[in-house]
């Protein structure tokens, strides 16, 4: 059965979530407070780099079932509204939680009696309990709906859900029905649980892929010690279902808006709580730790040597964004290296095809053969898969010297040695040439 749907906020989980709603055949107002995005997104621009999301504004636009307002008021006759409003991290690694708290009474004073309000937001767990006092209403049901949708791939991941989980408490089974019945045309699995074990699965689940990263990094500095080669033994993990092949490929680090955001508020919250969740903060260290070896592979291959000084030492870094398929540059590991890289007076010149701007202390080129002019050594940081695609000779010609430090294992260690370059890769031998 068609719904009207409202959601509240238009950033990435929020416009993907109106835009796929609207395609799944329900009505969807949209609501954000800056009136010069509502704008756009009533003529159909969209201002996120995401695949397929501009083609299903318009569509909705263009059949009636979308419409964009900054007015909440706009929401009054909606059955199921989504909160979708940004959660940011905190001084102490808390999320912040003031924009959502700020716009729960004037969304109370409007909605439909006995609407539902799902909450799609990375919140606290027991934020869903606090909801309704914080709406002022005691008709209203919630139901908590986090999301799981990867930067780059979220209309993909909202159509094809792996999983929908619903937190609803005991008595609001049919609320949780009725949102379950919105997701029914994506055939996925839904988990029907309670609101808190809903909330702590994101975090848990966010953390889980961090540790499991982190495992990995660890794992590829043994696999240099040791001659073994990463790929093979997370090719061989992976086989077993309890573990899974996913996110066991070493690179500069985890990053983005979600995986340092999430794994610091679990630890706090944890640590809050009086539950020491080291696991969790050493995959953090390990993260950390990450960058720092990352420059020291970019010095050695540089210089030619562990302690060669960086100043004036031209790099060419090949991406930019946190992972491939984003521009997104926030928490990116390729930034903070590219930053620690510059601060020991490195000389760099980079290219990311999604980056155009937003990082300091390098010079950002749209030729990514521009990056090897002169180069010491390159530095390849997202695993953009065209990066493979390379004239690799032409950029071998172009480097003072050939050498390439390839932190994603991208790239074709006998194409790179058949186009003159010397390779290091992690968890690999170390020259890979
Ligand atoms: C992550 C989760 O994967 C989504 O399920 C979740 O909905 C989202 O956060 C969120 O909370 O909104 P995303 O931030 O888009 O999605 O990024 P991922 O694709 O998970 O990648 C995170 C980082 O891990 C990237 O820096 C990536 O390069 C790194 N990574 C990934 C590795 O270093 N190794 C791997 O094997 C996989």
């Amino acid at each position: 059965m068609a719904e009207r749907i409202g959601v509240l906020g238009a950033g990435y989980v929020g416009l993907t979530s109106a835009a796929c709603f609207a395609r799944l055949g329900h009505q969807v107002t949209c609501v954000d407070t800056d009136a010069s995005k509502v704008d756009s997104l009533r003529r159909g621009q969209v201002g996120i780099e995401e695949p397929g999301l501009p083609e299903l504004v318009v569509a909705g636009l263009r059949a009636f079932a979308l419409d964009f307002t900054t007015g909440v008021a706009d929401l009054s006759g909606c059955g199921v509204v989504l909160l979708c409003l940004p959660t940011p991290p905190g001084a102490n690694g808390s999320p912040d939680l003031g924009v959502l708290e700020a716009a729960l009474p004037g969304l109370g004073a409007v909605l439909a009696p006995g609407a539902v309000v799902v909450t799609k937001s990375t919140v606290p767990v027991g934020t869903a309990e606090r909801l309704p006092a914080l709406l002022g209403r005691d008709d209203v049901t919630v139901v908590s709906n986090p999301e799981f949708l990867r930067e780059g791939h979220a209309v993909h991941d909202f159509l094809n859900p792996d999983r929908v989980v619903l937190g609803a408490g005991p008595a609001d089974s049919a609320a949780a029905d009725r949102v379950a019945a919105l997701y029914e045309p994506t055939g996925a699995t839904v988990v029907h649980t309670d609101p808190a074990s809903a909330e702590l699965a994101k975090y848990a689940s966010n953390a889980f892929l961090a540790v499991k990263a982190s495992y990995a990094n660890v794992l590829a500095e043994l696999c240099e010690t040791w001659g073994a080669d990463v790929r093979e033994v997370g090719r061989t993990m992976g086989v077993d279902p309890r573990i899974g092949p996913h996110f066991l490929s070493p690179g500069p680090g985890w990053g983005g808006s979600c995986l340092p955001k999430d794994t610091r508020a679990l630890l706090h919250a944890a640590e809050t709580a009086g539950v020491g969740f080291d696991l969790v903060r050493d995959a953090m260290r390990v993260n950390e730790r990450q960058c720092a070896r990352m420059v020291r592979l970019a010095r050695r291959a540089a210089t030619g040597t562990v302690d060669g000084s960086l100043a004036g030492v031209r790099i060419g870094l090949l991406g930019l964004a946190f992972k491939a398929g984003t521009g997104d540059l926030r928490d990116s590991p390729a930034v903070a290296v590219a930053t620690e890289l510059a601060r020991r007076g490195a000389e760099l010149t980079a290219h990311d095809p999604a980056v155009t701007s937003g990082v300091d202390g390098l010079q950002l080129v749209d030729d990514p053969y521009l990056v090897a002019k002169d180069a010491a050594a390159l530095v390849l940081l997202t695993e953009w898969p065209e990066f493979r695609d390379l004239d690799w000779p032409r950029l071998a010609a172009a480097c003072e010297r050939p050498v390439v430090v390839d932190t994603r294992n991208l790239l074709d260690p006998t194409m790179l040695a058949q186009s003159g370059f010397t390779c290091f890769g992690l968890g690999t031998a170390r020259d890979r040439s």
